[in-house]
């Protein structure tokens, strides 16, 4: 089956990659000329673990194709993606400009029969835009499908050949029968295929997105109430997870989410939600508790160093917003960074992927460290933005060593506070009790 992927992103390269990887004849499109150009060159744009390989096998095999044409990429297609991004526009809600303008440029060249489908994560009521921005420019016959995508960075292919449920939204039972025929090669275990309606398959992503959203920001209000009564986070969530009903997935206390997703699809959800004259309570609390909680690292470094931390240094593991992605849109560390450069202190990073893309936003306002215990050298204080795996057992004799003083504040509580108290470290987490050692 030929299949087209409109936009060569975190979604739309892993997703048609895996495709193509199913035996189908795939082409991701991207108006990027210099993605496109790195790809047909033999790179890859963004890390994902294993991606390069499966990206190499699938073009080299030549089922794999890289291009910025759009006649040659729609042509024949019997599936075509919409994989843009829709980041948040000034007021909160899901901006369209690109996948109105995907929409635009694919209508010349349709085929009829072909399927037109939004795997972008877009506002309730948007696939029928779609069809009238195609309808606008062409009158080939064609059919709209909704199929959001629910891959995480960083475990994307997993995530996407493995999927939980696939979820399609249809008008018509012909482009259902053909989606299901295209998937099933990733639900051989017998997965579900859930076919809906189309405004109930745009609102299932959303609705999931911020389901999770609400559990991390909960988790987190939890953590810092416990740090008042003096009451252990580890203990709570331990105490909580083992419920049934409850469980433990996403019930991580930390330094907030961040990411292309959750901020952004919180704000869109709430926006339409009030655009349809609903008051969405919950959503506006999950995404205050969550910027507010972008700011508790800052909060506790400031309160340790009496509210001065005019030039002091400060240690940064972890730039991406989460491990094994180099995605840093909305990361926790850049809310820190920029805090503690105002405060007029200095930073010193260090991320197993993610500096480059630092260094586009932040310049050379800090320093990059290639290891993190370089990061380390003659600081005030470390802090832990991201639980990376080489992060959770460090050479602490060393790191001491290197720390003008030992002092940690962890956003991801990777270690046990009492043996940080051993180890003679000042250690203060997310919902706990800060240990007695005063650094
Ligand atoms: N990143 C994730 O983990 C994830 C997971 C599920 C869903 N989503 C959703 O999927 C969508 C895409 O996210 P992403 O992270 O892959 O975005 P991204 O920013 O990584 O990629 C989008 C790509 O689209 C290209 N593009 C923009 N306009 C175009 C056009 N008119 N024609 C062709 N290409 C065009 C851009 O150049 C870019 O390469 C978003 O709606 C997002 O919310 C993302």
């Amino acid at each position: 089956m030929k299949v087209t992927m409109i936009g060569t992103g975190y979604v739309g390269l892993v997703t048609g990659t895996c495709f193509a990887e199913s035996g189908n004849d795939v082409y991701c499109l991207d108006v990027d000329q210099s993605k496109v150009d790195l790809l047909n060159g033999g790179g890859i744009p963004i890390y994902e673990p294993g991606l390069t390989e499966l990206v190499r096998r699938n073009a080299d095999a030549g089922r794999l194709k890289f291009t910025t044409d759009y006649a040659e990429a729609i042509s024949d297609a019997k599936c075509v993606f919409i994989c843009v991004g829709t980041p948040q526009d000034e007021n909160g809600a899901a901006d369209l400009k690109y996948v109105q303008s995907a929409a635009e440029q694919m209508a010349p060249h349709l085929t009829p029969g072909t399927i037109v489908i939004c795997k972008s994560t877009v506002p309730v009521g948007t696939n029928r835009r779609v069809r009238g921005w195609v309808e606008g420019v062409s009158d080939t016959q064609f059919y709209s499908a909704s199929n959001p995508e629910f891959l995480k960075e960083g475990a994307a292919i997993d995530d996407f050949t493995k999927p939980d449920r696939v979820v399609v939204g249809v008008d018509e039972e012909e482009a259902s029968d053909a989606l299901h025929e295209l998937y099933k090669p990733f639900l051989r275990t017998e997965k579900p295929f859930i076919s809906m309606g189309i405004e109930s398959a745009e609102m299932v992503k959303y609705a999931a997105n911020c389901m999770l959203a609400t559990k991390i920001s909960f988790i987190n209000e939890m953590a810092n109430i416990c740090e008042e009564v003096g009451a252990d986070i580890n203990d709570v969530r331990k105490g909580m997870g083992h419920d049934a009903r409850i469980g433990f997935s996403f019930l991580f206390p930390g330094a907030g989410y961040g990411g292309s997703c959750f901020p952004k699809d919180v704000r869109a959800l709430a926006s339409l939600a009030e655009d349809n004259k609903v008051n969405p309570r919950i959503l506006r609390t999950v995404d205050e508790t969550n910027n507010e909680q972008k700011n508790v690292l800052f909060r506790k470094l400031s309160d340790y160093f009496d509210g001065d931390l005019n030039g002091r240094t400060v240690a940064v593991w972890g730039l991406s917003f989460k491990p094994r992605t180099d995605d840093i849109r909305e990361a926790p560390s850049l809310v820190l960074i920029r805090s503690l450069l105002e405060a007029g202190a200095s930073v010193k990073a260090s991320d197993p992927v993610a500096v480059e893309n630092v260094q586009k936003e932040l310049g050379d306002s800090i320093e990059y460290c290639e290891h993190h215990y370089d990061a380390c050298q003659d600081v005030d204080a470390l802090a832990i933005l991201t639980e990376w795996s080489e992060f959770r057992n460090p050479d602490f004799d060393y790191v001491k060593l290197k720390m003008k003083a030992p002092v940690i504040f962890d956003g991801r509580n990777l270690y046990d506070p009492k043996k940080m108290t051993e180890r003679g470290f000042y250690y203060s987490g997310i919902g706990l009790k800060p240990n007695e050692n005063n650094g």
